[in-house]
């Protein structure tokens, strides 16, 4: 038998892809994510965590980057693969180092197209539909020292309608991610 693999999310804001991936995850033996790691005091990610008996741990930008707190709760918790779900600062290189390879983001577009600084939920959202795009789509993949830039793993697509807002194309994208990203992170797991 495989040994389960530890899984921590690092998210920022609503939580609701990290919600999903930990209730995908506490029905198979491949992984179970054992913290949600997060910037922002009152993010709602925090509710969920708690409220689904996960551990969670804030962290100000002067612990993530210049302390060893966030690598020590990696390190006691025996994580073995990183997810950010809506995770908005760059991790650094020294996590990066640890967790080569083992570090996958969602981006709410088709990569490498509306990605980089400042390219996070709505925003991404507004740029593809004033561009007049027909199709979006969700992008899984790993994680190096620049925003939205490692190689890519899997992408699906939807389509934007002429009637699409900001919102309606998030929701579509939510749902693509809903469905495809818990399934993607359990493949990946199964080649550790
Ligand atoms: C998701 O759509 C995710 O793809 C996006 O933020 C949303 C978070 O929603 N991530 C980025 O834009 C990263 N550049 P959630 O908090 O409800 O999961």
């Amino acid at each position: 038998m495989l040994k389960i693999k530890n899984i921590a999310i690092f998210a920022s804001g609503n939580g609701s892809n990290a919600e999903n991936i930990i209730k995908y995850f506490e029905n198979t033996a491949t992984g179970k994510v054992k913290t949600v790691l997060c910037n922002v005091p009152n993010a709602y990610v925090l509710t969920r965590a708690n409220a689904l008996g996960v551990h969670s741990a804030v962290f100000s930008r002067d612990e993530f980057y210049n302390s060893d707190k966030i690598i020590n709760i990696l390190q006691h918790k025996q994580i073995d693969f990183i997810v950010l779900a809506g995770f908005l600062w760059l991790i650094p290189e020294s996590i990066i180092k640890f967790y080569s390879n083992k570090i996958v983001n969602i981006h709410p577009a088709l990569l490498p197209n509306y990605g980089g600084r400042g390219m996070y939920g709505n925003n991404v959202h507004k740029a593809v539909i004033a561009d007049k795009n027909k199709e979006s789509g969700i992008t899984v993949h790993y994680v190096n020292e620049k925003y939205d830039d490692g190689s890519i793993i899997f992408q699906a697509k939807c389509e934007i309608s002429e009637t699409d807002t900001p919102e309606t194309l998030a929701q579509k994208i939510h749902a693509l991610e809903y469905r495809y990203f818990p399934e993607i992170i359990e493949s990946l797991l199964m080649k550790l």
